[in-house]
């Protein structure tokens, strides 16, 4: 270290009250190597204090390139206190996301302040959902056509089979055909709702939110006449834009009729509330997409709230929570909004259920 005092004129209890920090702190000397380590730090990448000592700087990292010229410029630029947002990859596990901030200490050597970027790793995690439900989504359609191809020649070879049963045990035989027969119609149906969502052209027209939401009002009204209450909050402001309106008013009605399903208890007694409320959004990040401006739409009920045995899956197909449900409601919904560039999100506890719809805004 060419004769510099390095850190270790300080004291080991000194450093240890860096100890009490929640951000990784590692100290590097000029050479770029490392002298020491906080305890959020051996936290932060998994090695201890030992292991960290006397290691470079630069091979903890396979792009240490960026973090090593942050402290290259902080050690020219004596004093200098440099902030980035670094991606930092290590081999065989998930790339950090930190903000750093490296301070070079007089000729001791540097500060290197790495606090995890959370905000970075919740997009993260939302573009690992989002893939995972893209990779479902094209799952079950393969699986619905595999399974309607084959369908309709069950369908028919039964039919072929009742005319040919002998008339003494005709009324017996039939039974098992016409099971075979209202079987395979079933899952024709069930396959048939599966691939809707892909059939239909997407129509583009310009929207206007409310009006999508007055008419779910009134067709839950006209199905739900007693004992629900649905409340408009509306943000009046709220630009048009481009999208398919007849899709948006299915997916504001499959979740307004969940909602209205798992009410049932209090619209029987009479204080069963249906919520609509829009808000404008401002620079959200939409689908690893960013958008200035976006619309806000949330639909609250104060029902039990969603099953916690089903709330991570709800949006998955044929995952439902009651006695003969299809379990398709919310994956077409969840469709549609993504066909929009658009997410949903859910936050549900006993007496609020909130689903949140965010679309981009022109
Ligand atoms: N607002 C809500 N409150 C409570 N549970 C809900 C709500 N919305 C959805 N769920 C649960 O999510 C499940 C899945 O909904 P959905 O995809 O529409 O399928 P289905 O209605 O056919 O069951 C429902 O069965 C229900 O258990
Ligand atoms: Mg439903």
């Amino acid at each position: 270290m060419s004769g510099a005092p390095g850190f270790a004129q300080y004291a080991p209890e000194s450093l240890g009250a860096l100890d009490l920090l929640a951000s990784a702190v590692l100290l590097v000397d000029p050479t770029g190597m490392i002298t020491w380590a906080n305890a959020a730090a051996e936290h932060l990448l998994d090695s201890s204090l030992k292991a960290l000592q006397r290691q470079q700087l630069d091979a903890l990292f396979q792009n240490a390139e960026e973090l090593m010229s942050l402290c290259s410029q902080a050690l020219a630029h004596k004093y200098a206190d440099l902030r980035q947002d670094l991606a930092l990859e290590r081999s065989g596990r998930e790339p950090l996301h930190v903000h750093s901030i490296v301070s070079a200490v007089d000729d001791a050597g540097l500060v290197i302040e790495l606090r995890e970027n959370v905000q970075q790793l919740k997009l993260d995690r939302e573009e690992r959902i989002l893939d995972q439900s893209q990779v479902n989504k094209e799952l079950v359609r393969n699986l619905a056509h595999e399974i309607k191809n084959p369908l309709g020649g069950i369908r028919g070879a039964a039919q072929l089979l009742e005319l040919e049963l002998p008339p003494l045990h005709l009324t017996q035989l039939r039974e098992y055909t016409q099971v075979i027969i209202k079987e395979a119609d079933r899952l024709q149906t069930l396959v048939d709702r599966l691939l809707a969502p892909h059939r239909r052209p997407h129509i583009v027209g310009d929207v206007n939110i409310h009006e999508v939401c007055e008419r779910v009002r009134s067709l839950m009204l006209a199905e739900f006449p007693n004992g629900l209450n649905i409340k408009r909050d509306y943000d009046a402001s709220i630009p048009e834009f481009r999208g398919d309106k007849e899709q948006l008013i299915q997916t504001v009605l499959n979740i307004a009729h969940n909602a209205a399903q798992a009410l049932s208890a209090q619209i029987a007694a009479g204080d069963a509330q249906l919520i609509f409320k829009t808000r404008v959004a401002r620079q959200v990040t939409l689908a690893k997409v960013r958008y200035g401006l976006a619309l806000d739409l949330h639909i609250i009920d104060n029902g039990p709230g969603i099953s916690p045995l089903i709330r991570d899956r709800i949006f998955y197909p044929l995952v439902s929570g009651r006695e003969g449900g299809s379990g398709l409601g919310l994956t077409l919904a969840q469709t549609f909004v993504q066909q929009h560039m658009g997410v949903i999100e859910c936050e549900s506890r006993p007496g609020f259920t909130d689903f949140r719809i965010l679309l981009p805004l022109p």
